[in-house]
């Protein structure tokens, strides 16, 4: 099992986890999709250990990470009054399920880690699952590294500078030092990477459980009067209340999660659906009560300027455990960008493996059976959007191209039961609703570049063409350029990593 010691225990898709079993579990699915790659005998046979429990705690602890604590002040702003914005998260919530029972028709169709991939592949064939694959190496993984860190940034320099805004600088520059940080922990061990997973996970529930039950004490000690008149001030504009929406489902994304590990659940026509029909309302019903604990004690203008809502809470709140906001939200970000980069460097690994990127990106380090080489690009790229974006830009930037590929979902979907008729369908959704999700992702890509094109999009859609031009060559023909064996060779040495069927024996 090469690639078994490759992703160690994280392959188990297991329940606090969170979404690097599910993701490096999607890894290993590719590697099987084409045959291409490893043989038979390098297939890791994966265990049906995910019950209903476990479905649900995959999918809230892979929700339910930076969002909550840096959106709610955007989506404000977006909105313009906090009863438009409460709209727009339960809308967002609400969106989500949606998108997720749909989900959970076509992984019960197919049943392969792949997701997305590997529905893009049966619906459209090799081209369009080959742009999923290069979209999420290239730009979504990266983008949600970049965001989490970012907002980890944010966090770790607002428990220093009370009540005002910190220097865009030292947030990047923090954010940089934790990218290195966990890059250094991805490429030393698989098991120091899954330790550091588990026990930050916690965090991030402590974070929650402190904010939800702060305000309810508010609330009955009278604190309503920002909420007396909600909707004062609501922008009603039509890309406004879609940009709003790409910060709201920012804090709902992950909400897939599951489909990535179909193949390890038990009976999952049962199991999928229902984790799902638990998970997601919960969650929203989390932030539900996390929006109205931070309107408890902050006007909506000023959560609007709080540069980290949740320190601001915290500081009016805890009294002297003020400290215990800044600090479990930011394990909480820096846990969920360790398993974020965990997850990209196995999918960069997988990707290259079928020939979608380059070789050297494949290759794992001679000891530490690490995907060194895809770590490092990763971070590379991750690193360069932390320096030339914002969070604001690189959420609208993730959002836009996520739900390119969200919605390109619901069209496979739709067009299978016409060109897939037999097709065993152990759970079936109403049509209804993959058309719905799939007509409000048309708004949600439209009504953004209707309104204010902004240079984001252009970038994104840039990518996605961009990858076109790539894959005819070297996808479609695999030409090879006698200038990439030598870079592979150097980049071999130099980072002491080999193909895996060479080392894992
Ligand atoms: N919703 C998460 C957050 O608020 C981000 C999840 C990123 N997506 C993923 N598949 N890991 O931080």
């Amino acid at each position: 099992a090469a690639v078994g010691g490759l992703l160690g225990n994280g392959s188990s898709g297991g329940d606090e986890e969170g979404e690097k079993g599910a993701e490096a579990a999607a890894a290993t699915g590719r590697d099987k999709l084409e045959g291409t790659g490893p043989t038979e005998d390098d297939t890791i046979h994966l265990k049906r250990r995910v019950g209903l429990l476990s479905g649900v705690a995959l999918i809230v602890g892979t929700m339910i990470g930076s969002g909550i604590f840096v959106s709610p002040s955007g989506l404000l702003e977006r909105t313009g009054s906090i009863g438009m914005s409460f709209v727009v998260w339960m809308a967002c919530g609400l969106l989500s399920l949606l998108g997720a029972l749909a989900y959970a028709e076509l992984g019960t169709m197919n049943t392969s880690s792949g997701a997305e991939y590997a529905y893009f592949m049966d619906a459209f064939g090799a081209p369009p699952a080959f742009l999923f694959s290069w979209a999420s190496t290239l730009v979504l993984k990266p983008s949600q590294m970049a965001i989490i860190c970012l907002s980890f940034g944010k966090y770790a320099v607002e428990a220093f500078v009370i009540e005002c805004e910190p220097p865009e600088i030292v947030v990047k520059m923090v954010a940089l030092l934790a990218m290195v940080v966990i890059l250094y922990i991805n490429c030393y061990s698989v098991n120091l990477a899954t330790s550091v997973q588990n026990i930050f996970t916690a965090a991030k529930l402590v974070a929650v459980a402190v904010v939800i039950s702060g305000g309810i004490y508010k609330m009955f000690e009278g604190n309503t009067q920002h909420l007396q008149v909600p909707f004062k001030g609501t922008k009603n504009s039509f890309g406004n209340i879609a940009t709003a929406f790409y910060t709201g489902l920012w804090a709902y994304d992950g909400w897939n999660n599951l489909n990535y590990v179909t193949e390890e659940i038990k009976n999952p026509s049962r199991n999928l659906p229902r984790s799902i029909i638990i998970g997601i309302p919960l969650v929203t019903v989390c932030y539900a009560l996390i929006n109205v604990s931070y309107l408890t004690v902050m006007s909506p203008l000023e959560m609007m300027t709080s540069e980290a809502v949740a320190v601001t809470f915290g500081n009016r709140v805890l009294g002297i455990m003020a400290w215990l906001m800044p600090l479990s939200v930011t394990i909480s970000t820096f846990g969920a960008a360790n398993g974020t980069l965990f997850a990209a460097g196995r999918l960069c690994f997988a990707a290259s493996r079928e020939g979608h990127l380059m070789d050297i990106l494949s290759y794992v380090h001679i000891k530490r059976y690490t995907p060194v080489p895809g770590l490092i690009f990763q971070t590379l790229i991750a690193g360069a959007m932390v320096m030339y974006g914002t969070i604001d830009s690189l959420i609208d930037f993730f959002s836009f191209t996520a739900w390119i590929f969200y919605g390109g979902c619901m069209v496979a979907l739709i067009l299978m039961r016409y060109t897939k008729p037999n097709y065993p369908r152990p759970y079936k959704v109403p049509i209804i609703i993959p058309s719905f999700v799939l007509v409000i992702s048309i708004y949600l890509i439209i009504a953004p570049i209707m309104d204010n094109p902004t240079i984001e999009y252009l970038y994104a859609a840039l990518f996605i063409l961009g990858g076109m031009l790539f894959y005819v060559p070297f996808v479609h023909y695999q030409v090879k350029t006698p200038f990439m064996d030598g870079l592979t060779v150097f980049l071999q040495m130099v980072f002491e990593v080999a193909p895996t069927s060479t080392i894992l024996e």
